[in-house]
């Protein structure tokens, strides 16, 4: 029998060593038969065995291990304490610090997130407690288990879902939470025949209570100037019917909404959308400059702030992206350390801070990040790939390719069977009620009572000299204004 087996294994791999020397795609494996595929196994394996063997703790990216870890505890509900001290490389440039106050909040003391209302004049507002909620992915990014865990989830943990450019379907409302629905640049669930706007579509989403704010998506952060992107592999049969598009074949989303040219033609946009659905409508957006927001703000002030988005949801660079070109997640737009605190001043140069909520997110997955945006001064945090890891994501990075090992962003139905959505629903409320435990603790420890009451004094960041300086030092509150008709 072990002759056998020793036989037949000596025959392939002459057979391939055959091949190897005659075939001409590798020069590798022509120059070095048989020995040459080493070099193939290895480059494959490599990813897993540097994030199990030899990336350190803190070094992996996207996410390192101490972020990732962070996550896995809270959704399991389990404890987050640790002994000994930091590991943290607290002279690093950048590197930011909270200022813990002399008399920390007690816990008695403490008081419950205050409920904010998007959307005044809408005839809908939406008046909501949430702090921390679930970014959009769309049914087809992500499997139909995903987005029913996370709907679910959110409805446990009372935070709302943004649907994602997918349009909205019966797993999004299956879950009873508060649904954010978007219009992404092919209008997937909200389009007519010929590509226009649909109000008769838009008038159908709003009339579920569910559903209580529209954004518009005019760009995310992993792909500014790049619509959505569903590779065939994933456009199954029913997303196909689901987005009006034919199935097996690349879902590809212009890079713009053709009706969208100018600040006033987003304006437009944004008001035909609230009038039609009653509901508050924003949009969402990662910056690349600052002058056309002056543009927009100025306009608005002008028509009136009743026409302005009800929020603005920014996203920053580093946000993460089920398909895109690396040239665009690598180099396109701002990170969010850049783009918050830019935003928010011009928002409160043009009077508008108020009026316009902020919503922020780009890697906003642990609870100091959440402190950070906080206090650069976003009204709400959205994540994706947090509540992904709440789900069990393992950081494959195979998102595009549809053979996600964890069935969360996969239609194999081998492999979704592997995420059951009750079972994962309930990681998602731990991790939304932990995060936002964790963020408490950070305020009582600034001396603040309630998040949104963090500022920029509370924050100070490594310069390169090693020590810190008060942010609001760093970033002066005034963005000059450059856009065209003033200069
Ligand atoms: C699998 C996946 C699918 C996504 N799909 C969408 C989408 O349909 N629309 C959108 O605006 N953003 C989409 N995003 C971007 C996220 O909504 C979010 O803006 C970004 O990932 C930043 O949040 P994070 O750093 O917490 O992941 C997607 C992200 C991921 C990971």
């Amino acid at each position: 029998m072990l002759s056998t087996i020793v036989f037949v294994l000596f025959v392939s791999m002459v057979l391939i060593a055959i091949y190897d020397v005659f075939q001409t795609k590798h020069s590798i494996t022509r120059n070095y038969p048989l020995i040459g595929h080493i070099r193939f196994i290895a480059e494959s394996l490599g990813p897993y065995l540097r994030a199990f063997f030899y990336a350190r703790d803190r070094e992996e990216k996207p996410f390192n291990r101490t972020e990732r870890s962070w996550i896995y505890r809270a959704s399991k509900n389990a404890s987050a304490v640790v002994s000994f001290g930091t590991t943290r490389n607290l002279n690093e440039k950048g590197s930011m610090y909270f200022v813990s106050s002399p008399f920390p909040v007690q816990e008695i003391d403490a008081i419950k997130t205050k409920p904010i209302t998007i959307g005044p004049h809408a005839r809908n507002p939406y008046t909501t407690t949430s702090l921390i909620n679930i970014s959009g992915m769309s049914y087809g990014s992500i499997s139909k288990n995903a987005v029913i865990a996370l709907a679910k989830g959110a409805k446990l943990s009372g935070c709302w879902m943004n649907t994602g450019e997918g349009g909205l379907t019966e797993y999004h409302l299956a879950g009873g939470c508060d649904l954010v629905a978007q219009i992404g640049t092919a209008k997937y669930g909200y389009r007519t025949l010929d590509g226009k706007l649909s109000d008769e579509c838009l008038r159908k989403a709003a009339s579920y209570p569910q559903v209580k704010m529209f954004e518009i998506k005019l760009s995310q952060g992993a792909k500014p100037g790049r619509g959505g992107l569903l590779p065939a592999k994933k456009v199954t049969a029913e997303i196909a019917a689901i987005r009006g598009i034919a199935p097996h074949e690349d879902s590809i989303s212009p890079n713009r909404f053709p009706e969208i040219n100018s600040a006033e033609d987003l304006l437009d946009m944004i008001n035909h959308v609230r009038e039609v659905t009653g509901k508050p409508t924003g949009f969402k957006v990662v910056l690349g400059n600052y002058d056309w927001l002056h543009v927009l703000f100025k306009l608005i002030n002008k028509r009136g702030v009743e026409s302005a988005p009800d929020f603005i949801t920014l996203d920053g660079k580093e946000g993460g992206t089920g398909a895109a070109p690396i040239s665009l997640t690598d180099y396109m737009g701002l990170p969010l350390a850049e783009s918050l605190p830019a935003l928010v001043d011009l928002l409160n140069q043009y009077s508008l801070r108020e009026r316009i909520k902020v919503i922020a997110s780009g890697k906003l997955v642990t609870p100091s990040m959440v402190c950070w945006a906080l206090c650069v001064g976003a009204d709400f945090v959205n994540s994706a790939r947090g509540f992904l890891f709440a789900l069990g994501c393992i950081q494959a990075m195979r998102c595009h390719t549809n053979n996600c090992p964890t069935g969360i962003t996969t239609h194999n139905a081998f492999l979704m069977r592997g995420l059951d959505p009750t079972d994962k629903s309930v990681r998602v409320g731990h991790y939304v009620k932990n995060l936002e435990q964790e963020v408490g603790e950070i305020c009582h420890s600034c001396g603040v009572h309630e998040p949104r009451e963090l500022t920029r004094a509370h924050l100070r960041m490594v310069s390169a000299f090693g020590t810190s300086v008060a942010f609001s030092e760093l970033y002066p509150d005034v963005i000059p204004d450059k856009s065209p008709s003033t200069s």
